[in-house]
């Protein structure tokens, strides 16, 4: 039976797509198999992200009505051998897909698979209640801007209604930031929340572009060992965070910070 994880956030743009893709190439790399499934029905855009597009033959609509079965709706990633996605459909009509025609799909193909990520749209109207009624467990995805806080703290409220386990993952944090105290740790976050971290990955431009299989230990960026750490701690229970300020520690980290505010 597969594990069931929705990825949300209240705010948009806050990295739950990057986070889902990221964290099916990780755990896919663990020799687990993975579905992606895309609930940002109307602004889908896993399958461009995952690199999938030009080979999208169904989507998660076709699903609902019949016109294949889940399986056939999935497209395997060119890169991680056992990394699927589900597509989500290029408009959103409320009324064609239900909460319980994504449990359905979730359900026909959980025996198959070890994990299934749902990324949820932003918002938390009617696109936000469908993908979380599907899941077993959430990852609460925020920046540790003030607007993308207050969402969180919303959606954090409104997962609790569904009794679901929820964790929280600190993306775009800054460690030069962290320690000129211009922005909350992920500890503060935790706090401010009321919500376990389990994740904490950096402001990097490489976490776009995350490929763990063609990166070999001495290849990875920040970014590349803050998602890996993400991926061990949902396999194995664990909350091992990346700390993002110790390169900004010490005599060279330091001259790192202020070199940082002059760029
Ligand atoms: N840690 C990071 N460092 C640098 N850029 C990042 C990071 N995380 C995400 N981004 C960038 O931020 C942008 C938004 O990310 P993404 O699409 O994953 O957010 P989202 O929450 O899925 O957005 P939406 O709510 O629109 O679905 C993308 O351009 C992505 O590459
Ligand atoms: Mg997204």
């Amino acid at each position: 039976m597969a594990r069931v994880i929705v990825v949300t956030s209240g705010k948009g743009g806050v990295g739950k797509t990057t986070v889902t893709a990221g964290l099916g190439r990780a755990l896919a790399k663990k020799g687990k198999r993975i579905v992606l499934m895309d609930a940002d029905l109307g602004l889908n855009n896993l399958d461009v992200v995952m690199d999938a597009e030009s080979r999208v033959v169904y989507d998660i609509l076709d699903v609902v009505e019949n016109r294949c079965r889940p399986r056939q709706a999935l497209v395997e990633d060119l890169v991680a051998p056992g990394l699927f996605i589900m597509p989500g459909a290029s408009y959103d009509d409320g009324d064609k897909i239900s909460g319980q025609n994504l449990r359905a799909i979730v359900n026909a193909l959980s025996q198959s698979f070890d994990y299934i990520f749902i990324d949820c749209p932003a918002g938390i109207e009617v696109g936000f209640h469908r993908a979380v009624s599907a899941a077993d467990e959430a990852l609460v995805v925020t920046t540790p801007h003030v607007s993308a806080l207050r969402d969180a703290d919303k959606v954090v409220a409104i997962i609790k209604s569904y009794k679901i386990k929820a964790s929280l993952v600190v993306n775009r944090a800054r460690g030069d930031m962290i320690l000129g105290q211009e922005q909350l740790s992920c500890n503060d976050i935790s706090e401010l929340l009321q919500i376990a971290p389990i994740g904490v990955l950096p402001e990097d431009d490489s976490i776009n572009t995350y490929n763990c299989f063609l990166t070999d230990e001495k290849g990875k960026t920040d970014g590349d060992r803050a998602i890996d750490m993400l991926a061990e701690n949902i396999l194995l229970g664990t909350d091992k965070l990346f700390d993002v300020t110790k390169k900004y520690r010490g005599f060279f980290g330091g001259l790192k910070r202020s070199l940082k505010k002059i760029v």
